[in-house]
């Protein structure tokens, strides 16, 4: 008599005995379902003892850390620090073009951040005479348990994926995964009981390293700009023509390039921005999504119109294999 429910009560119940009384729980957060649903769970097992951190790596989505803090803190009550670390992301992706490398510095800088600011919430525990953080809470999933356990699959050895691993070496936290036992439909149905607003239960998946993999060559705070609005653009757009969905992924690359364009009698020579849609049951293997003609050249026109610097879109046709849905 298996429902989402009673995992709920059983899932709480587990966490308060693994955890005690007085137990502090730590757990990064990202605004995508998988750590929302855990991050909530948290909150209901055991209040504000469960410490959310969001890291602003600055190669988020267009207002995606305050639209974040607003849900998790304001609407759903979780205990959460925003460590605003952006400059810090920025200053270090300076000059930096290999997308490897791209991904190892966000990867430790992330994991910098995060111990600095969890040392900084066990000092203030300490002086409100609260226990030591002895938790580390993971949103992992089934699947992710399955591809940690078993051969890693091709897009996982050919491009290093972050997450937070290495934290427990250095802080010997224990690991807390209420979703392990979950494939991600279930995870989304628990969420709904939770209480999470649909918005964020169906957000598409969004890389660790952010735009930074979506600023192809040199990720420049302006060139993040661009990135982002233009992203924010396509996926109203989506929205709005109710396909968001039906599609897995979607999102906007700045292209490394310039080309000439014409506006009024001016020749202008601007930025390219690639659109990117697939839908893919596992992201393994993606096709790319067929989108009705009006739809693409309404968001065309936005943003050649609304995004200063760019004058030209591309859509992506292209399946993977043998391209990724990542551009980099
Ligand atoms: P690819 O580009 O390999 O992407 O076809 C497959 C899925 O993985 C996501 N992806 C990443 N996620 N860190 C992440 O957390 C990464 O470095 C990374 N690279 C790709 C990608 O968005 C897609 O959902």
């Amino acid at each position: 008599n298996w429902s989402m429910g009673s995992f709920i009560d059983k899932e709480i119940e587990r966490i308060r005995t693994l955890v005690g009384p007085h137990g502090c729980v730590i757990g990064a957060v990202s605004g995508g379902v998988d750590s929302t649903v855990a991050a909530v769970l948290m909150k209901r097992a055991i209040g504000d003892r469960f410490h959310a951190i969001l890291v602003d790596n600055g190669v988020m989505r267009l207002n995606e850390c305050e639209t974040v803090k607003h849900t998790l803190n304001d609407s759903l009550g979780i205990n959460l620090t925003v460590a605003d670390a952006s400059d810090l992301f920025l200053s270090r992706l300076k000059g930096v073009t290999d997308p490897e490398k791209k991904r190892k510095i966000i990867g430790n800088t992330f994991i910098e951040v995060f111990e600095a600011e969890a040392h900084r919430i066990d000092n203030e525990n300490k002086e409100l005479g609260r226990d030591k953080i002895e938790w580390l809470l993971q949103g992992t999933l089934y699947p992710d348990v399955i591809e940690s356990i078993s051969f890693k699959g091709p897009s996982a050895t050919i491009k290093s994926h972050h997450n937070v691993g290495g934290l427990l070496e250095d802080m010997r936290l224990n690991l807390i995964e209420p979703l392990r036992e979950l494939f991600k439909d279930e995870v989304r149905a628990l969420g709904s009981l939770l209480g999470i607003p649909d918005d964020l239960i169906w957000r598409h998946p969004f890389p660790g390293p952010g735009i930074a993999i979506r600023v192809l060559g040199e990720v420049t705070p302006e060139q993040v700009d661009i990135a982002r609005r233009a992203d924010h653009i396509y996926i109203e757009e989506i929205k709005n023509a109710g396909l968001y969905r039906k599609i897995s992924q979607a999102y906007a690359a700045l292209l490394p390039v310039r080309s000439v364009g014409v506006m009024g009698d001016q020749r202008t020579y601007e930025q390219v921005i690639a659109l990117r849609a697939v839908e893919t049951k596992d992201f393994m293997t993606a096709d790319w999504f067929e989108f009705p003609y009006s739809v693409l050249k309404r968001i065309s026109n936005r943003i050649i119109n609304e995004v200063h610097g760019v004058n030209r879109v591309v859509y992506d046709v292209s399946s993977k294999p043998p391209s990724t849905i990542e551009w980099e």
